[in-house]
């Protein structure tokens, strides 16, 4: 969580963190913050702000000259998000000053051995970094100071140090949370993300685990070398940039959530393009051989992504005939179910390739030596590169937090995989996927009507989905979505679960939306709303055409049962989208949320 970026080059660096911390801001936005040289009077500066980017910029005097500089914005693990707390921070003499994404698990322990002396002017563990280096000063050089903290360090972290007695250097450091070295002949740009690195660098390197860099000046050239934690020298092997700016623009939509849902057919079509070949499917060899030797295959991932987990378990079971679990994270990590299958496959599903819940398991599984396969839509990220094989989703940049087009092609490829694996094609798939992209398009043109039913009914401070086989999934999915961008508690149930307890929360005027696309569950499921009704609930239908009855408030166009997951979901996300901006939410940037969840 969190983004910083550092810059040293020919460019104002001011501009290049601060528009560097605005494309950042989707990971953290508790409070920001930039530090410079101002090379007219040699002295250095800090603005920072308790809110948004935005304001930090309203605030700045732009009239500074300045080459090097470092920025922040926070996602608070340590301390409440106030301006004390904000980044960067600096070593008591002042000498030092950091910025740091990330988590030190042994911050108490480091303080009472060599820190007892010090007052603290913030709550973070990160003050603990930057003194320990300015400790360590005492009898080191600064590099070596770094190093040596950087060997007593337990937990995550991605850094950039300034020194201010030499403007010409940042110095940089990553463990577990991301950190990339964008390069370009007129400066150096480093960043959490590639997206702060479009337009100022040519070619990137991804930082390893327990790197140090040193990014420095000479003369008119702008040098970096990459040491291990011991000072070995590194080779890096560099990555060319291929994003534009335009795809991380909102292209005329009043927001990226709103863009990213209507991108969504086209997501369908691209992966068809890159991964399926009239009937033919073309997962990677090296990929598919990888689920064909598997006897069970284990699915893990946190949120939204687990929730394409489980429609992907419904798939390798029913399609693939494979066994299939899917497991937290966050709870897989430390609560290891019994592995009983001789040859066991580990499916890890990331948006981003960063979560630090998948990244504790994905350790864990290779010390087992265990198979490992990331999907994820990042294709530079850490999951992507430590598993033993990876898929790209190729939904392009997803920058609303809330996520939709990446759910939506996780299922997606987990549906051509099932296909490719299923020793008999059940259905022609790219007809279907077709066809889906079609309903897909027509719901999405129907949108503003989804919005009115939303301003008519969602007015309570509650919300249930309900839905059996498939659409139970989608129901966790629909929920989630519109917790986390409306603040309107919603839980999404099995429909048969709710008269074992949870009805009792139904009165007069709950809203209840209830998911239909399969025949065999649509009677059980109609069942089910007249439950609620009968106890004075609020319901509104969304049915698939095929199974709909004429009061249902959205029916669908039919598409075959197995990827109806990826077109009533679509629904689901637009009443999210608007409950929240009917209660006039920040609807890209949720409060206390962020896009990569890099602490565990
Ligand atoms: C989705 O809307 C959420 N913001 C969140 O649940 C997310 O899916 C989860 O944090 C997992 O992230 P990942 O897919 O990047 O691993
Ligand atoms: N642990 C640090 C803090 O709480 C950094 C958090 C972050 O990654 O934003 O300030």
């Amino acid at each position: 969580m969190c983004g910083i970026v550092g810059y040293l080059g020919d460019h104002k660096a001011s501009d290049i963190i601060l528009s560097g911390l605005e494309k950042l801001e989707y990971r953290g936005y508790d409070s920001c913050g930039i530090f410079f040289h101002d090379l007219d009077h040699d002295q250095y500066i800090t603005y920072k702000d308790k809110g948004r980017v935005k304001h930090l910029m309203d605030d700045f005097d732009y009239q500074f000259t300045n080459h090097l500089a470092i920025g922040h914005t926070r996602w608070a693990t340590h301390g409440r998000p106030n301006l004390e707390n904000s980044h960067p921070h600096f070593s008591l003499s002042k000498r030092l000053g950091i910025v740091h994404n990330g988590v030190i698990e042994n911050y108490q322990e480091l303080t009472a051995k060599y820190l007892s002396d010090i007052t603290f002017s913030s709550e973070t563990d990160t003050e603990v970094i930057v003194n320990l280096i300015e400790y360590f000063l005492d009898e080191l050089p600064i590099e070596e100071s770094i190093r040596k903290t950087l060997s007593l360090l337990e937990g995550s972290y991605a850094l950039l140090i300034i020194d201010t007695h030499d403007p010409s250097i940042i110095y940089a450091a990553k463990s577990k949370s991301p950190l990339l070295i964008g390069l370009h002949p007129e400066g150096i740009t480093l960043a959490s993300d590639v997206m702060a690195l479009i337009g100022h660098a040519t070619h990137y390197y991804p930082m390893e685990d327990k790197t140090f860099a040193v990014v420095s000046q000479n003369n008119d050239v702008y040098e970096y070398q990459i040491y291990d934690i011991i000072g070995t020298k590194l080779s890096p092997e560099l990555l060319e940039m291929d994003l534009v700016l335009d795809e991380i623009g909102k292209a005329g939509y009043s927001h990226y959530m709103l863009k990213e849902i209507c991108e969504q057919p086209s997501v369908v079509r691209k992966i068809m393009s890159k991964y399926l070949d009239s009937e033919t499917c073309r997962i990677p060899e090296d990929v598919i051989s990888f689920f064909m030797d598997a006897t069970r295959i284990y699915i893990i991932a946190a949120g939204t992504s687990m929730h394409a987990g489980f429609v992907g378990k419904y798939y390798f079971e029913h399609i693939s005939h494979i066994p299939t679990e899917v497991f937290i994270a966050s709870e897989f990590a430390y609560n290891q179910p019994l592995i009983s299958s001789e040859r066991p496959l580990f499916v890890f599903i990331s948006q981003s390739g960063e979560t630090a819940d998948l990244r504790a398991c994905l350790t864990k599984i290779k010390e087992r030596k265990f198979p490992t396969i990331t999907i994820t839509n990042v294709a530079t990220s850490t999951l992507a590169r430590e598993a033993d094989r990876f898929i790209e989703i190729h939904a392009g940049p997803e920058i609303a937090v809330a996520s939709t087009k990446a759910y939506v092609g996780q299922v997606t490829i987990l549906a051509i995989i099932a296909y490719q694996l299923a020793p008999h094609k059940p259905f022609s798939l790219a007809r279907e996927l077709s066809r889906l992209a079609v309903a897909m398009d027509a719901i999405i043109d129907k949108r503003d009507y989804i919005g009115r039913i939303v301003s008519d009914k969602l007015t309570h401070r509650n919300c249930f989905y309900i839905g059996r086989g498939l659409d139970y999934f989608t129901c966790l999915e629909a929920a989630l979505k519109l917790k986390e961008i409306s603040y309107i508690q919603a839980e999404g149930f099995a429909a048969g679960e709710l008269k074992h307890g949870t009805i009792a929360l139904i009165e007069e005027g709950t809203p209840v939306i209830a998911l239909i696309s399969q025949k065999r569950i649509n009677h059980n499921t109609r069942a089910n709303i007249r439950e609620v009704l009968s106890r004075g609930a609020e319901v509104i239908v969304i049915s698939l055409t095929d199974v709909s009855e004429s009061a249902d408030q959205v029916i669908l166009m039919d598409v075959h049962e197995m990827l109806s997951p990826l077109l009533m979901v679509i629904p689901t996300q637009l009443i999210a989208f608007y409950s929240a901006l009917h209660l006039n939410r920040d609807i890209d940037k949720p409060r206390n949320l962020a896009k990569s969840v890099t602490v565990e």
